[in-house]
């Protein structure tokens, strides 16, 4: 919850007013009552479900996008290379807002990108989710898949305004750490705040009917990922994990586990350029990749070291 900006700005100028006139001797009128404080929620929009949508073609489409979402190894299984679905990024099925919900995307397509430097459809954004993210062979565009989870996304954004982000879109911005990211002491939050359900090695892991998924590894998300870099997986983490205590980490913590994480061995970037050195170039010269460094003893993205990119990773 928070308090809007202009009434707290109130607030400011009327106590302000008040100490003013304390200060004055005598025949001043009696200050004004504060204002109640009030509390004002954000807005956020709750997009339809998807079984309501209505019978037909159309309808089928849209059920159909859900349940890539929900089970994409399975429903999109040719596109997939890890063990991760979209839903496991994209929390309750794409609809959770500070989870990138799908709603608050569509409408905000066709954008410019400079990750691809080029106007991205929305299914050519959901094509790099599949590249990267799915470490998989995208579908391609117009395909029935992609025609799915597009329909999905349109469906559920039904009533938002074109070309704007709506509160909840993307991941709640975090602040930047007190002290510099340290992916040392992240292991120690990831042992204590993570390892039950992620497993100790970050590999992810099946507890009855619920399903862990793995956080690096052969099995997970590739170099080319946005949460394979620092500041998104900090960001995405602080709001959406430990699941079931969401915001419960500190900022801090959530940078450290999150450089921490992002610190592991995962599948290669797909659009390795032949060396570590020429990939970091052109791809990871920044302060929230790891890519190409060395991490104990060991570099990231080294070809020797790093699962290759794509459908034959692991297993
Ligand atoms: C490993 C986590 C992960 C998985 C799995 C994943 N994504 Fe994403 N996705 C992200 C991140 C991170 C972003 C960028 C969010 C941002 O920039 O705020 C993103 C962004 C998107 C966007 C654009 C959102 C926006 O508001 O612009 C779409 C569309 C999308 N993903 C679709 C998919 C689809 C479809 C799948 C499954 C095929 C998928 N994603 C799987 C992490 C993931
Ligand atoms: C209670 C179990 C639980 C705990 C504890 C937990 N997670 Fe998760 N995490 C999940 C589940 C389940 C998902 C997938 C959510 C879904 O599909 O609805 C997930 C998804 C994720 C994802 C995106 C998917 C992926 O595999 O990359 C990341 C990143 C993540 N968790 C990081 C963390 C971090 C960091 C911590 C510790 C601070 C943590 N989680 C603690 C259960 C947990």
């Amino acid at each position: 919850m928070k308090v809007s900006p202009i009434l707290a700005g109130g607030i400011g100028v009327v106590i302000g007013a008040g100490l003013a006139l304390l200060a004055r001797p005598t025949t001043a009128p009696p200050p004004m009552p504060l204002p109640e404080p009030a509390l004002v929620e954000a807005q956020v929009f709750a997009p339809p479900r998807a079984a309501d949508a209505p019978a037909g073609p159309w309808g089928d489409a849209v059920r159909l996008g859900e349940r890539i979402i929900m089970e994409t190894g399975t429903a999109a299984a040719a596109h997939v290379g890890n063990d991760l679905a979209c839903r496991n990024c994209h929390l309750d099925a794409g609809s959770k807002a500070g989870a990138a919900p799908l709603w608050a995307a569509f409408p905000n397509f066709p954008a410019y990108r400079t990750k691809n430097d080029a106007i991205n459809s929305f299914q050519k954004r959901a094509q790099d989710c599949f590249l990267y993210s799915m470490n998989g062979v995208p579908p391609a565009l117009g395909s029935d898949t992609l025609n799915a989870i597009e329909a999905y996304a349109a469906y559920m954004a039904k009533g938002l305004p074109l070309g704007e982000s709506p509160a909840g879109r993307s991941f709640p911005a975090i602040e930047a750490p007190p002290l510099p990211f340290d992916a040392g002491r992240g292991a120690e939050v990831y042992a204590e705040n993570c390892a039950a359900c992620h497993g100790e090695e970050g590999a992810g892991q099946v507890l009855g009917d619920m399903v862990y998924p793995p956080l690096w590894g052969a099995r997970s998300y590739n170099w080319g990922a946005g949460m394979a870099t620092i500041n998104k997986a900090a960001a995405f983490i602080r709001a959406n994990m430990p699941q079931g205590m969401e915001n419960s980490l500190s900022v801090q913590q959530a940078w450290d586990v999150a450089a921490f994480i992002d610190s592991q061995h995962r599948p290669q970037d797909p659009r390795f350029k032949g060396s570590v050195a020429a990939t970091r170039k052109a791809h990871h010269d920044n302060e929230f990749s790891r890519y190409g460094l060395e991490v104990a003893g060991r570099k990231l993205g080294d070809p020797d070291q790093s699962p290759p990119f794509g459908a034959s990773a692991g297993r």
